[in-house]
């Protein structure tokens, strides 16, 4: 059997890559293929300056987004800098002129990168390139002191090497791997580290012959997308997965299942005696409620008039792990689809919650999460209802995995 490929660092990460004017801009280029190449989705802002250096059509072509450039776009709706921090899930400056972060540093927003920076409050990212002597002048090392002192933005570089001019010195732009490896390091900072984490995804299926079976319309792609954060997060992190066509995760160990009886093996073996194996479990998997009561070894003919398939129920996975924790660990994290919204919403992923006897449901509209790639979810708990608005799976993982390390015991 092929293993499935292995997903990018960056898959379904939104990153705005913003080009400011300096003869390193070529290397943005670069930078902007091998994020893409990993599978971020890139938006490239240009400033005035950068165009004088390099084409709008080079980041177009590699990110098949169209490039920005211009804050006051008529053809774009909205408060184009405002939506873009929406977007983002980092903002990158590369290359940063001494002009922009001289901009930065003094909060303007006088174009569309300077006011994306002002108003993002996701991770900023910064790669200045400059002549040593603009590096080294007292402008800018004042300018880099409030920079570091406001904490909102990560300077990557610069290095000391040549310079375009062919002067030698610091100032010369860092190269294209060491940023990106920049924006990973901001994607995830290491915060689960030393947790180990169980993840059930997508659907389960439930044979009746070896052709025929009972299903559901789960992709799979929430719990990747955890599985995926949790991994990047510093997480040991153990996902048992249903039959879904989609890549491993990096770091994480995958275990592939069928039946809701299957995952349900994997699960206790995966969580040992007294359930000590791991420290959380989230179980986005869309479980099979019933199996049918006899599994064919042979195809079943057609035969003339009515047939009828019985079924069994299957175990409740979740709440039985539930019954079984005796402290608070485990933290247990369930999902809830629903096709009510509101208030209604809640009090039934409530409902949930205490029946399973679980810590967190991540409450979804059927609505607006099957096969999305967004959801729009609320977390709830025994005495909290957090709606979230509208996520991507990412965003929405790292969302629940923050209540996952909020809750993480001190010491550990
Ligand atoms: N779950 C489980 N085992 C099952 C069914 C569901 O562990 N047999 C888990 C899912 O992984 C999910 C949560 O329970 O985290 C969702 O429960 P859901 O199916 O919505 O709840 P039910 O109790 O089955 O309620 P209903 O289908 O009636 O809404």
């Amino acid at each position: 059997m092929t293993e499935p490929p292995t997903a990018g660092r960056f898959d379904g990460a939104g990153i705005t890559l913003c080009v400011t004017g300096s003869v390193a801009a070529y290397k943005a280029a670069m930078v902007a293929r091998l994020l893409v190449k990993e599978g971020a989705l890139v938006q490239t802002i240009l400033t005035r300056a950068a165009k004088q250096f390099i084409g709008a059509a080079t980041f177009g072509g590699i990110t098949g987004n169209p490039v920005l450039d211009d804050m006051w776009d008529p053809t774009i709706g909205g408060e184009i800098h405002v939506d873009l921090a929406s977007d983002s899930d980092v903002v990158l400056i590369v290359p940063a002129t001494a002009d922009t972060l001289s901009r930065m540093a003094s909060g303007r927003a006088d174009d569309l990168v300077t006011a994306l920076a002002l108003s993002a409050t996701c991770p900023i990212v910064a790669a200045p390139a400059m002549h040593p002597n603009m590096w080294s002048h007292p402008a800018t090392r004042r300018n880099i002191e409030t920079i570091a002192r406001d904490a909102r933005v990560t300077l990557v570089g610069p290095t000391a090497g040549e310079v375009a001019s062919g002067d030698v010195g610091l100032g010369r732009m860092s190269e294209p791997e060491q940023i990106v490896d920049a924006v990973a390091s901001a994607l995830s900072p290491p915060d689960l580290e030393g947790m180990r984490i169980v993840v059930t995804a997508g659907p389960t299926v439930e044979d009746i012959d070896p052709v025929r079976f009972v299903g559901n319309r789960s992709t799979g792609k929430m719990g990747f997308a955890v599985a995926e954060r949790a991994a990047a997060r510093g997480a040991e992190v153990r996902l048992i997965a249903g039959p879904v066509a989609l890549p491993t995760p990096r770091r994480a160990q995958r275990v592939d299942v069928r039946s809701a009886l299957e995952m349900q093996t994997a699960l206790d073996e995966a969580l040992g005696a007294g359930l000590a194996g791991a420290d959380a479990v989230i179980m986005t998997a869309a479980v099979g409620d019933y199996r049918p009561k006899q599994s064919h070894d042979q195809k079943l003919k057609r035969a003339p008039g009515e047939t009828t398939l019985e079924l069994v129920a299957n175990p409740d996975l979740l709440a039985t792990i539930g019954e079984r924790r005796t402290g608070t660990s485990p933290l247990l994290v369930g999902f809830a689809l629903e096709t009510a919204d509101g208030d209604e919403l809640v009090e039934l992923a409530r409902g949930k919650l205490r029946k399973k006897k679980i810590d967190l449901v991540v409450a979804n509209h059927a609505r607006d999460s099957f096969g999305r790639d967004d959801n729009r979810a609320t977390l709830v708990t025994e005495d909290a209802a957090e709606p979230l608005g509208s996520l991507s799976k990412r965003a929405l993982a790292d969302a629940i995995l923050d209540r996952v390390a909020a809750q993480r015991p001190s010491g550990q």
